[in-house]
Order: structure tokens, then sequence, then C-alpha cells
């Protein structure tokens, strides 16, 4: 495999890649701003700028210095090349064009979003002077409301292009574009048209400065407060790489976690702002349980034992009186724990998926990202898992028409929902009848309030498991902040249930046990990455 030296270390490489790419998958820092590797090469901020010495072909190849600074971005790595980004005349080019960008910059780190996870302020600091022989007024630049996302600050822009680049090659909505010329030099969005395409908020990520900043997240929170977790789309059926960023129980934002076989370095606005549901004033927190006609709050220990008696007391009147519905929302491991319940009071109980969200079809981005239809993230997880425990697995509707059904075996149903929005529709309320019935949800709604017992559920980003996306890649995520009061995680649920119905010994809920149980594929799956510091360069390297 050939190979070259950056700064002193012999690393090899694949392909044809640039020079400042094999250094980033080598963990090695050689500063730049506008290059992205999901994005054109452009070279144009220059402060990749390095020396090499080569071997010439005219020369009997041998190593020889090439006169100018060449960009690391955009010069071809090649065998034998000796690189260096840290000699005295590399180092005078990083300082001289980090003195030209800050010479208009406000430096306003103390109230900027980005502080802390700034490119400008870190090469600042490594490669910058201490002091600014700018003597004359700056350029002052307006702040803008640019999209419904996406703020523009544009004193702190440093004119990289990747913004513009990102909406022509990948969004292919081209809203950005650079206006002007000289130190007048702007980015700005065409009057009337605004930035509003479905993956806006990648802009302000690759933005390497605090130019384009997100609504959502502005002023909420300084960024080194903020721990990360490793976790899954959990809206879509992209089954997208994200980190949640979290603080004291609280997420603040989700970002793209960058995944070359899934989603590359992007996700949706949909995946990146839908979190909020995590926080509802409607997250149902403590048990129900119904007693003479009126829900009451009760007791884990008392509402799971009113669970056995109602299941025990359905079971008795013969196979397939017994059915769960388990929603795509939940894990794989959930699916699997809750249809062993059941099974495990009636082994003909009826196991059903349920129901499916879909909004239109899917599409494909010029940049080949692709925002999925179905808006749940583990369907085809929750099949798979349902059937290693055999027998047939029925979709929402053929439930609805069982349960309606006058001759219907089916006396008691659990029912998980955990979905961002309103569900379910008035079939199923209708179609229940007055049968006994367990929900397991996280929000409130008008199947919780008919509900012999309540069980009161936590969100994916509460728990830990895995989810199977739309092309059956089978991912595994972490649990990243702690659950909603006494809420529970449906793995904790279905655990702690099949214990109290002496179907297994009492044991804590451990995702990776239930997978050895079932075995097969899930004996394969990779835990999640653990979080990186979060600096720079490192966003850019697949975990
Ligand atoms: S707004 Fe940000 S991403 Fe766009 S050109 Fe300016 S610095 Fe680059
Ligand atoms: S990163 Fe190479 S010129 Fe900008």
């Amino acid at each position: 495999m050939p190979s070259l030296t950056i700064d002193g270390q012999e690393v090899s490489f694949d392909g044809q890649p640039m020079i400042l790419q094999v250094a980033l998958d080598h963990g090695l820092e050689i500063p730049h701003y506008c290059y992205h590797p999901g994005l054109s090469v452009v070279a144009s901020c220059r402060i990749c700028l390095v020396e090499i010495a080569a071997p010439n072909p005219r020369n009997e190849n041998k190593v020889e210095l090439i006169p100018k600074l060449m960009p690391a971005c955009q010069t071809p790595a090649a065998d034998g090349m000796v690189v260096q980004s840290s000699s005295p005349k590399a180092v005078a080019n990083q300082k001289a064009v980090m003195e030209y960008l800050l010479i208009n910059h406000p430096i306003d780190c103390p109230v900027c979003d980005q502080a802390g996870e700034c490119h400008l302020q870190d090469y600042s600091y490594k490669h910058g002077r201490g002091a600014s022989r700018f003597q004359e007024d700056k350029v002052k630049q307006p702040k803008k409301d640019i999209g419904e996302h996406v703020l523009l600050y544009a004193d702190r822009c440093i004119m990289c292009t990747r913004c513009v680049r990102f909406t022509r090659e990948v969004s292919g909505t081209s809203e950005i574009g650079v206006f002007g010329r000289g130190h007048t030099e702007q980015i700005d969005v065409f009057p009337g048209r605004p930035l509003e395409n479905e993956l806006s908020g990648n802009v302000v990520d690759i933005c390497p400065v605090g130019a384009l900043l997100d609504k959502d997240f502005l002023f909420e929170q300084r960024v080194w407060f903020l721990g990360q977790t490793a976790s899954i789309d959990p809206l879509t059926a992209s089954g997208d790489s994200i980190w949640i960023h979290h603080n004291e129980g609280r997420i603040y934002r989700v970002k793209p976690r960058p995944n070359p076989e899934v989603n590359q370095w992007w996700i949706s606005d949909e995946i990146r702002y839908g979190w909020h549901f995590v926080h509802s004033e409607d997250r149902l927190t403590t048990p129900r349980r119904m007693q003479f006609g009126e829900q009451i709050e009760a007791g884990w220990d008392r509402a799971g034992a009113q669970v056995e008696e109602g299941l025990r007391e359905a079971a008795e009147s013969g196979p397939g009186s017994l059915a769960v519905m388990v929603s795509p929302m939940l894990t794989c491991e959930e699916a699997y724990l809750l249809g062993r319940l059941v099974r495990g009071l009636d082994a003909e109980a009826v196991l059903v998926i349920g129901p499916v969200p879909v909004e239109g079809e899917d599409r494909t981005f010029p940049g080949g990202y692709r925002v999925h239809a179905e808006k749940c993230p583990n369907r085809h997880g929750v099949q798979r898992a349902l059937s290693t425990l055999g027998g047939e697995v029925i979709d929402y509707a053929a439930f609805l028409e069982r349960l309606s059904d006058k001759k219907s075996a089916i006396k008691a149903a659990v029912v998980s929902g955990n979905y961002p929005a309103a569900w379910p529709d008035g079939d199923l309320v209708k179609a229940l009848g007055k049968r006994f019935l367990v929900v397991i949800d996280t929000l409130a709604n008008d199947l919780c309030a008919k509900a012999d017992v309540l069980l009161p559920s936590v969100t994916w980003a509460e728990k830990s498991g895995t989810f199977e996306n739309a092309a059956n890649r089978i991912q595994a995520f972490e649990q990243a902040i702690d659950p909603i009061e006494s809420a529970r995680s449906e793995g904790r649920i279905a655990t702690e249930l099949l214990a109290q119905c002496g179907l297994s010994e009492p044991t804590a809920f451990d995702p990776q046990a239930v997978r050895r149980e079932m075995g097969g594929v899930y004996l394969e799956i990779e835990p999640p990455p653990t979080a990186p510091q979060r600096e720079g360069d490192m966003q850019y390297v697949a975990l």
C-alpha cells in the first residue's frame, strides 16, 4: 500500500485521496476551513498550505522540495511524499491567513454559540497572533434571518463557501450564494427565496465559524457543558447515525454522526428538530390502573400484579385469547420480550406490528441523502424480532379486522405506543371494546384513558437498544438521559412482567443479554461508539 510522511509520521492510503484527507483519516491535524469531505474542493481559504517534498520521476525519483506551498486539500497524496504542515514557511502562512480572516471579524466569542467548537477560535489559539495590528474600522455586516431554522451572522463569516456548496451539491436547492466583491463580499439568500429545504440545518454543522446558527439552539447552552451520546434516528426508517447532545437530563440538540454507509455527514431537519417530544408536558410519568371504572395512580408492583391477573384470566378462555401490538417505535429487544410475555401465557397469542406512519414517498437528494417516507425507526426490526417467536405476525389493519370480528377469540391486549405525535385513530379504541387492556405509552392519548392498566414508558433517548432501518441494517444505540420520573423502558417493563408472571427469573433488563437470547443476526451487532472529544476535525471521521 502506498504511504507518505506527514509531519514526521508515516501513513498509508488507498486510492487517490488528497493529502488533507489522508491526514484526517489518521487523526493528524492540518488546519483547514473550506475543505469538507462531503463537498467539492475549492481550495479557497489557503490555511491548509503545506510544504511538500515528492519523488521527481524526471530525476530518478529523488525526493525534491516543491518550491511553493501547496494546498493539502487539493493536492493528491503520492507514494513517498514528505509533507510538512509545521515548517516555518507553512506556519508563517497559517499566521498570515489567520490575521487576514480576523481583520473584520467581530471577535465576539463570549456571546457566540459556536464558541467552544469554532475552527476560527481553535486555529486562532493554535496558529494565530496574540494581538491585532489592524487599526482601521472593521466592516460591519448585518444579522439576517435566512430561513425557518437558520440565522446568518454575516460579520463572523470567513467566506469558506461550504454553505453555498452544500445547497448546490447536496440539497440541490441553491438558496445560498456569494453576493458582492472584495471587503463587501457576503453570504446571503436570494430575495424572497429563504433557506427552506429539508436538509437546511446541515449548513449550521458545516459552517466552521459562528456565522450560521441554529435558531432552535440559539443561546440555549454553552457547548462545553454538553455531553454527547451515540444514537440512531428515532423518527424515520433511515437509521441515520446521530449524536444526542444533552446536559443534566435535558436534550439540547441532535447532530449528525458521520456514517459513510448510511447518512454520510448529514441528517434531515425532521430528525434534527424532532426530539422535542422527549420533554413534552404530556409525558406519562406514573403507572395507573382501573378501579371501579376509574383510573387511579398506582405503584409499579400493584400495576404489575393487575396486568398478570388480567392477562391470566383472559388466557384461561383458550388459545389465541391474548394479543400484543408492538409499536414500530420500539427496539428489537423490547419487541422480542413483549412477544415472549404474551406467548408465555398463551402459546397462540396474536403478535401484531402497530400502525406504521407513512408520509408521501422516499426522496433522494442530489448529494445522495435519502429522506424516508416511513416515519418510524424499527418496522423491520419489530417484524424480525417477533418472527423469532414463531407463527404469524400480523399488521395493524389485520389486527383491527380480528378485533372487530364478532367471533374473535382475543380477550385481552397489550398495546404499546411511543409515537412522537398523536395516535391512535379512533378505530383501535373502538375495536378494542371492553377487552382487558394494558397500554404502554409515553404521551397521553385516548387509548391511555381507556386502559385497565397504563404503564408509562420512555423515549429512545432514555434507553438503549437496536433499530433495524429500511435497508435492514441493525444498529445499536445508547441511553443518553435518565428516564423521566418513574417511567420505565418497555424492555424493563416486559422483563419485570416476565418475572411477575413466573416466566423468567427476576433480572435487570439488559439489551445485550436479550440479543444473545434472540441469537442469529443479533449476535453480530456492534456496540455504538463511545463519544470522542468533540473537537474540530474529528467530527468528519466516521464512527
Ligand atoms: S456562512 Fe459559514 S459556511 Fe457559509 S461561507 Fe461563511 S463561514 Fe463558510
Ligand atoms: S482547506 Fe485547503 S484551501 Fe481551504
